[in-house]
């Protein structure tokens, strides 16, 4: 498989190798093409230091670990790949991701024993998730008609390759002309969106759901922000009744940040524009991200 990004230069580790991405391959057997048997993470870098990679490292090991899938190197190893990944395309500002196929196995059916499981790692020039304008002003967003997989189906924290909830809500959303989806668990409570986590602020007063999410690396740098700034974070069970109601609504992911919501089912949020607690956070993430005190150097 060709993973092009339009460089003949950049390097893309896949297969135990640093090459060129107009040879980076990956066998049509491979357990994560054939069965979306594959585990990853992203993680971005901002001038040349790439947040919280301890962080997205441990998280990928468990994800693999709860699919039983030996990821081929130590966390060191693959901590040294991200970095020399980025030394190797010369990148300061980056989105990375970390990809662990199960692997080829004896025969294309579904056993998932006896693969041998594949590590690529690829990093491009940062880019940003959503249009300048919708996030400087907030975006749209709709409540799925469909529900997010229970946990008691495929356990959300487990971060895989298999994106198909998510992706056919935001399909839903777009083509009902809003910028994003929020995604419902089964018992109809708030749960994420597809590729963020959700946080209301209500009274000053923080709120975020705690089940049937990806546990975000962004949703936890939040909460440690707010503590910081003498703000309260509630995790619990809210309700599209507890969102249209909220003075604030925003999404958090690595590749981004923190993404204020305008609207909900055509209800206004708040003011209609990012809010002030939205607007504060956003920037002492930004600062964190920039001051480079939890992050990981490219270059030692
Ligand atoms: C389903 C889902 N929820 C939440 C997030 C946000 O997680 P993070 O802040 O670690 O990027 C992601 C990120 O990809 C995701 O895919």
């Amino acid at each position: 498989m060709n993973i092009r990004t339009g460089s003949s230069e950049r390097q893309i580790y896949v297969g135990g190798e640093y090459v060129p991405e107009n040879e980076a391959r990956i066998s049509v057997f491979d357990h994560g093409l054939l069965y979306g048997d594959a585990v990853y993470d992203t993680a971005c870098a901002w001038s040349g230091k790439v947040f919280k990679l301890d962080e997205h490292v441990d998280r990928l090991f468990e994800s693999a670990h709860a699919l039983k899938i030996d990821i081929p190197l130590d966390k060191e190893g693959v901590k040294e790949v991200v970095l020399e990944v980025m030394r190797r395309n010369k990148l300061d500002n980056a989105y990375i991701k970390i990809i662990v196929t199960r692997g080829v196995g004896r025969m294309p059916l579904m056993s998932p024993y006896h693969c041998k499981p594949n590590l690529i790692v690829f990093a491009i020039p940062y880019l940003s998730l959503i249009d300048n304008r919708v996030q400087q002003e907030g975006l749209r967003a709709g409540i799925s008609s469909m529900r997010r997989i229970p946990s008691e189906c495929l356990d959300a924290k487990i971060k895989c390759c298999n994106y198909l909830n998510h992706i056919l809500m935001r399909m839903e959303a777009n083509e009902a002309g809003l910028d994003e989806a929020i995604e419902l668990d089964i018992g109809g409570y708030v749960a994420e969106a597809p590729g963020y986590n959700v946080f209301m602020a209500k009274h000053g007063v923080l709120y975020t759901p705690g089940e049937n999410i990806l546990v975000g690396v962004t949703r936890q740098t939040v909460m440690e922000l707010a503590v910081a700034e003498g703000l309260q974070t509630v995790v619990g069970r809210f309700t599209a009744f507890d969102l249209y109601n909220a003075d604030e609504v925003f999404l958090t992911s690595t590749a981004g940040g923190i993404f204020a919501v305008k609207e909900v089912d055509g209800r206004t949020i708040g003011r209609g524009k990012p809010g002030p607690i939205t607007l504060m956070l956003n920037q002492k993430y930004m600062e964190l991200l920039q001051s480079g005190a939890q992050s990981t150097p490219v270059h030692a």
